[in-house]
């Protein structure tokens, strides 16, 4: 793996984050994306070589609604940045990890993203990202 891409923040109102994570921060988020597929709008907060993802819901069946409503709001991902997404699901398979999905899908910020079940590292979400070269 090659950084610590981002940390992903579960939060209820994006709005009012943006701007209490801007006051901590420092500095304003730099763009906000909306990700259909997974009923999810995102912030992004460049800090140094990483970044801080804020995740609100935008449906009830969206995994961060399902999340508020069992731990409340908080840290809910840690993402590695990868050089190869497919290779790299294939070493942590071999190695024992529970993979989420079978296959990369498109996640927010131009990457295809793969996710780790807590239960397999230490009751943390991992999220492999790959940027997508267009
Ligand atoms: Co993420």
């Amino acid at each position: 793996m090659k950084r610590l891409e981002h940390i992903g923040i579960a939060v209820k109102n994006l709005k009012e984050s943006n701007a209490l994570y801007a006051k901590l921060l420092g500095k304003p988020h730099y763009k906000i994306e909306e990700v259909a597929s997974e009923f999810v709008k995102t912030s992004f907060f460049q800090i140094g070589e990483s970044k801080i993802e804020l995740l609100e819901a935008t449906a009830p069946e969206s995994a961060i609604a399902k999340f508020i409503e069992r731990k409340g709001e908080g840290m809910h991902h840690v993402a590695f940045e990868v050089e190869d997404i497919h290779a790299e699901m294939e070493r942590l398979e071999k190695e024992g990890f529970r993979l989420l999905n079978e296959k990369p899908k498109r996640g927010a910020d131009n990457k295809l993203v793969c996710f780790i079940h807590p239960k397999s590292a230490n009751g943390v979400l991992v999220e492999l990202c790959q940027s997508i070269k267009e």
